[in-house]
């Protein structure tokens, strides 16, 4: 558990766009309570026992679904305010018999400061709300606050994903990595080509998001980096 606290600021959009089928409708009622986890929970001895992976904005929960199937031994945590997004997500665990998922229906910051130090082996922030007003940037996700529990609870050797197809955005991330490797030193790059962060990782499947994004002549750009010892 962290002794920080995030500002009260809201960091995402809509909570809600159409409105839920029947059948996501059923899915929220019956199966999300099942898979839903709370702070106090997170540091069950239970938890310890699975590597963690952290998904922070899921969305439609494509790639945390993906990466869920392929690694039955990982336990996938997701945070997601966005209804529509839960409710897809929630699809997919009931469609693919998924049984290490578990989710927050709401914002990410919430659980992040209760994960103890050093528990979760992958942190993926993908394609973050852009919030490309200035005087929203405040908002952005990826924060000086962010990097620090971050740091605080990827153990030594995890991996902190983030990708954006917004430039300005991959800037503030690269910039924000610097200033807090200035006061610690916790975070590695190893990106030496082009290639390290213009094609996507071997285990990337794209999500409705970014093949939109791609679609409308956006570029992606993976930035991958390591937790120091
Ligand atoms: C642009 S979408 C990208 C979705 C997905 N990661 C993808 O790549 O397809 C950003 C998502 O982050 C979610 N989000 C924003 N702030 C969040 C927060 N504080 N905690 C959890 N999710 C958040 C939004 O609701 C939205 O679904």
């Amino acid at each position: 558990m962290s002794d920080q606290a995030f500002p009260d600021y809201r960091l995402f959009g809509r909570r809600q766009d159409r409105p839920l089928k029947a059948r996501q409708r059923r899915l929220m009622q019956d199966l999300l309570p099942k898979v839903a986890i709370t702070k106090d929970e997170i540091d069950q001895a239970a938890y310890k026992a699975r590597p963690i992976w952290l998904e922070i904005g899921f969305g439609g929960g494509e790639h945390l679904a993906w990466h869920a199937a392929r690694n039955p031994d990982v336990l996938m945590i997701g945070a997601e305010p966005f209804i529509n997004g839960v409710a897809k997500l929630l699809a997919a665990i009931d469609e693919q018999k998924l049984d290490n998922v578990r989710i927050l229906h709401g914002d990410a910051r919430d659980l992040l400061l209760h994960f103890p130090a050093g528990s979760v082996e992958r942190l993926f922030v993908l394609h973050p709300d852009p919030w490309p007003k200035k005087k929203h940037h405040k908002r952005r996700i990826v924060s000086p606050l962010l990097l620090k529990e971050a740091a605080r609870i990827l153990r030594s050797d995890a991996e902190m994903r983030v990708a954006s197809d917004i430039p300005d955005y991959i800037r503030w991330t690269l910039m924000h990595l610097q200033m807090h490797n200035k006061n610690s030193e916790d975070f590695y790059w190893s990106a030496r080509r082009k290639t390290d962060w213009a094609d996507a990782p071997e285990d990337w499947p794209q999500t409705r998001y970014e093949a939109k994004a791609i679609r409308e002549g956006r570029v992606p750009t993976y930035l991958s980096f390591r937790r120091l010892p």
